[in-house]
């Protein structure tokens, strides 16, 4: 098959959203340290109507309505996630509920774990799947669906919640370059979940950054190398249209961008921006430069009009929902879709998967037309998404409220025994919800 990737994608997150400058005075931070210093807009968070099997439920089943799919031309599913529900029973399994009815339950896959790279690791997945000799010609679909949350602190307004799925198959609009994909794996303890009785992760902020600029860097230089080696040319961002970055917040996506452009220099690549300025930083030692305030500050300013043009067109989701964890790198694409439309045809979009602990990977994917009887366009995706009614129609709840919510959930993880009692007027119509957890911890799920 030709031209493997994403035929079409779709997009949930929840309803309830409070506001980071409102945030920023509730918890007596400095005026625009969660605005300006973080860059975020919003936080979207679920309510004990939601979890992760319902937001997989919700996009799974708008997918393949929207697009008309039969349930019996799914041949894989796979799920990118790090929300533990189940220790054992997968997401996977829970969709299948969406296939019962036509009888189809031959589809292979289950789900994926490393923080916030499950959703990539799914996606490579059933790549390989549809370029294999086991493919049998049907649908793959790959489902990211993660809540982030945090305990009180620094970390509680980097949170967010959502769900992406994206169906897989030959001549896609969004076609991934399948030789020039770059990976960096390391051990690391920056952020990750020791504690299985809470849905809160132990985080180190500060190493999570480096490693998180570590792994661009490496996977930058690695992507430059095997891209020069086939194409006897040097990669620099002049050859790039659009980059997407995993976003945990929009500064360090900033600071990614920057740090590429630091990439190009030290490479001495060709430059999409004056760099004389960074010529007094030249030969600073690796460990230095992640460190060095004043370069840092220099790289931020020389690629501010780069980072409007490439980048800021896929921050819109990432910024107004916050950190979606494995759906957040999707969510930014689904993002730049949403703002291009058909004008992204013929692109090169980077993009940069972190998930820590660590597992990375950067690749390419190359927008087109597909075939004329292909009825998957960027413009009819970009249509079908909705985003910008579902980024408005949502509810603005006081920080107070969030704080509620979060105490709630506490309670709920790992809970059995419950029917939710958050108001089931903030789940949106045409949504999965979760009706109650028996004494078994059996979870049953209805949509509005
Ligand atoms: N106005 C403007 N900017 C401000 C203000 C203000 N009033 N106050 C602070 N800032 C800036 C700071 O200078 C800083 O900017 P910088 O990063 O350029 O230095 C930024 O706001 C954040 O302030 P810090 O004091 O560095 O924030 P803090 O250490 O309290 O928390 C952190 C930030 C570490 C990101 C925390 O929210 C966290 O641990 N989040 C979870 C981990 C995470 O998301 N890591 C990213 C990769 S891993 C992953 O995806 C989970």
């Amino acid at each position: 098959p030709q031209n493997v990737g994403i035929l079409a994608i779709e997009v949930y997150f929840p309803c309830n959203s409070v506001l980071q400058s409102e945030l920023e005075v509730f918890d007596k931070a400095s005026t625009g340290k969660y605005t300006i210093g973080l860059g975020q807009d919003r936080l979207g968070f679920c309510t004990d109507h939601e979890d992760v099997i319902s937001m997989s439920l919700t996009v799974v089943q708008n997918l393949l309505e929207k697009y008309s799919i039969d349930p019996t031309n799914v041949g894989r599913i796979e799920v990118g996630s790090e929300t533990v529900i189940d220790k054992s029973k997968s997401i996977k399994s829970c969709l299948m509920l969406l296939f019962q009815k036509s009888g189809n339950s031959d589809i292979e896959g289950v789900d994926s774990t490393n923080a916030c790279y499950g959703g990539t690791a799914a996606l490579l997945n059933a790549m390989n799947w549809v370029e294999s000799s086991s493919w049998d010609g049907r649908y793959a679909i790959v489902v990211a669906s993660d809540s982030a949350v945090y305990a009180e602190g620094p970390a509680r307004p980097t949170g967010g919640a959502g769900a992406v799925a994206m169906l897989i198959g030959p001549d896609a609009p969004i076609a991934m370059n399948r030789t020039c994909i770059a990976t960096y794996m390391a051990h690391t303890y920056d952020f990750y979940k020791p504690n299985l009785a809470s849905e809160y992760p132990v985080v180190d902020g500060k190493l999570t950054q480096i490693c998180y600029l570590r792994a661009l860097d490496a996977c930058y230089n690695l992507i430059g190398q095997k891209y020069e080696k086939q194409s006897q040319q040097k990669l620099s961002l002049s050859d790039i249209d659009f980059v997407v970055c995993h976003s945990p917040y929009n500064k360090l996506v900033q600071k990614s961008f920057a740090r590429l452009l630091y990439n190009d220099f030290c490479n001495h690549g060709a430059s999409v921006v004056d760099l004389k300025p960074l010529h007094a930083y030249a030969g600073i030692p690796v460990a230095e430069s992640y460190t060095n305030r004043d370069l840092e500050k220099t790289l931020m300013t020389i690629s501010k009009e780069e980072y409007a043009s490439k980048v800021h067109p896929s921050a819109l989701i990432p910024k107004q929902v916050g950190n979606m964890y494995c759906a957040s790198l999707y969510a930014g694409l689904a993002s730049l879709l949403h703002s291009q439309r058909e004008k992204l045809t013929g692109k090169r979009i980077l993009m940069f998967s972190y998930g820590s602990g660590l597992a990375s990977s950067m690749f390419f994917l190359e927008t087109r037309d597909p075939s004329l009887q292909s009825r998957f366009n960027l413009h009819h995706l970009a249509d079908s998404m909705g985003l910008s009614h579902l980024l408005e129609s949502r509810n603005i709840v006081t920080p107070e409220e969030f704080n509620k919510t979060m105490e709630l959930m506490e309670t709920r993880y790992g809970g059995c025994n419950f029917v939710p009692s958050s108001p089931l007027n903030q789940i949106r119509e045409g949504v999965y919800h979760l009706t109650g957890v028996d004494e078994k911890f059996r979870r049953t799920y209805e949509r509005k």
